[in-house]
């Protein structure tokens, strides 16, 4: 049996890349399936899926033509040697600037202006104007320590140079200019530089496959695996972008063609209780419903008898109710015993966020946890799973008679550590 990881992909085909927002949402989000074919590929609930994209063939030319590369040029790549135009497409990404290749110009200003180059180094010689002579004098320093009345040599007027000297004397102007641009920004505001293919492609980031959680249970859709994936799109300085492996999702990967290089990312630690009966509690807003469709999927296969409680939240109901029917089948066959649902931004209703339905539902949570629930969470990291943890600690706190300090210890200490039934796939 062929073992399929990042390196050796199955080529996958697409069946199924259905919108599953409202056509008048403010998001896309897809459900997007996978025909396993005869790949033996295998998975189970809580395992996520690896992507391997592909930039966009118009992107690529788009660079090319502003780099004057006609793309049959070699080059070596971490992945060996491969034509330019193979490399901008399956080897690095292009889609988004990375700071790394913004540093490495130096190299570029230093070879074809060595004194400007200087303030990384730092500056050896300043002209000192006095009267009507000038002479040279040795010094180096930083700008803002330049004596009174003298002027540095070369001292950058090149826009170019003036740029790049911006963006890596300021963290937080580099981080501005790169969050909205790509190499086809750079190129327009450095107009000035040139790359051999080699050059150009030593410093871009290297193309990385993306995950995804999991929303289906291979039991209930044998040969096959699915997807609930939130599209990336943004405009900024007049043009279209996105996400690389979403946009290659949603737009560029054909249906029904053995042509999508995927691999299985098998999880350890977010798995469903091995006792059926056990309580599940599973918080999941947006994407983060992904594993928990596959959970309820698995159990009802599984005909487990423990209860499931689901917490979900997106924008509207209109518009942004995942998987809406399927929640709602579940709730009437009583498979699922609890939904509680967060809107965050339905009009005339105040905004609510999955936590803030917890916190109304503490002293319920609290007899479920301390019955022995599981609580689960996925989604994202940054903002929502914080809150969930703490909501979570202050539930355990107040319903558990415990001081913050327990509660704290007892959800991260013992729930998550020792018994292992708080499990998180945030990202
Ligand atoms: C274990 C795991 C499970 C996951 N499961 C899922 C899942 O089930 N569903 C899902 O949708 N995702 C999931 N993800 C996230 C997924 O892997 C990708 O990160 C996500 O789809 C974005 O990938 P992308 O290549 O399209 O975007 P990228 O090319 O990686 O770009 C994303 C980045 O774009 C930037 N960006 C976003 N908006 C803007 C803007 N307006 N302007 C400028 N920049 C912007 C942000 O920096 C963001 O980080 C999961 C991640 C992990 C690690
Ligand atoms: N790493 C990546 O590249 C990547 C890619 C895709 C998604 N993500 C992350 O994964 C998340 C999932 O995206 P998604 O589109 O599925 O859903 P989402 O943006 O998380 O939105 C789902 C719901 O969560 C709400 N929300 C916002 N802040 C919250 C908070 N602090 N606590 C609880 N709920 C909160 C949102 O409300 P409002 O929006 O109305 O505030 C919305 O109702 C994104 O937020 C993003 O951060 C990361």
């Amino acid at each position: 049996m062929v073992e399929y990881n990042s390196k050796n992909p199955y080529y996958g085909e697409m069946i199924e890349k259905r919108v599953i927002t409202h056509p008048d949402s403010t998001k896309e989000t897809r459900h997007i399936s996978f025909d396993l074919g005869k790949s033996g590929l295998e998975y189970k609930v809580g395992d996520a899926l690896g992507i391997i994209p592909q930039n966009p063939n118009e992107l690529v030319s788009d660079l090319m033509g502003l780099l004057n590369f006609n793309g049959s040029e070699m080059i070596v790549s971490h992945l060996g040697e491969a034509t330019v135009e193979d490399a901008l497409t399956n080897h690095y990404e292009i889609h988004r600037l990375c700071k790394k290749f913004i540093q490495g110009l130096e190299m570029k200003f230093s070879s074809s202006s060595p004194k400007i180059s200087a303030r990384l180094v730092g500056r050896s010689r300043t002209q000192v104007n006095s009267g009507e002579s000038a002479f040279d004098w040795d010094w180096s320093g930083d700008e803002e320590d330049y004596p009174e009345g003298f002027t540095p040599v070369g001292a950058a007027t090149d826009p170019t140079l003036l740029l790049w000297e911006s963006l890596v004397n300021d963290a937080d102007a580099m981080e501005d200019y790169l969050w909205s641009r790509d190499y086809i920004d750079l190129l327009s505001d450095m107009p000035n530089l040139s790359f051999t293919p080699q050059e150009f492609v030593s410093n871009l980031d290297r193309l990385k496959p993306r995950l995804y959680s999991i929303a289906s249970s291979p039991d209930a859709h044998p040969g096959e695996v699915e997807l609930t994936v939130g599209i990336v799109r943004y405009n900024h300085h007049g043009r279209d972008r996105g996400g690389l492996c979403t946009i290659y999702m949603a737009d560029l990967a054909a249906l029904n063609e053995k042509s999508i290089p995927m691999f299985m990312s098998p999880t350890r630690s977010f798995v469903l209780p091995k006792d059926g009966d056990t309580d599940i509690i599973m918080v999941g807003p947006g994407t983060g419903i992904a594993p928990f469709r596959a959970f309820l999927e698995q159990r009802e296969m599984d005909k487990s008898k423990g209860r499931n409680w689901f917490f979900f939240g997106d924008r509207t109901s209109t518009h942004e109710y995942l998987y809406e029917e399927e929640l709602n089948d579940w709730v009437d066959s009583g498979h699922l015993t609890r939904l509680d649902l967060a809107w965050s931004r339905m009009e005339n209703i105040p905004k609510t966020y999955v936590q803030n339905l917890m916190a109304q539902n503490g002293e319920e949570i609290w007899s479920w946890i301390d019955g022995g629930a599981y609580f689960y969470v996925c989604g994202d990291k940054n903002r929502m799973a914080k809150d969930v943890h703490n909501t979570l600690i202050n539930i355990c706190q107040e319903f558990g008679n415990m001081s913050a300090e327990d509660a704290k210890e007892f959800v991260e200490k013992r729930m998550m550590k020792e018994e292992k039934r708080y499990l998180r796939d945030v990202y």
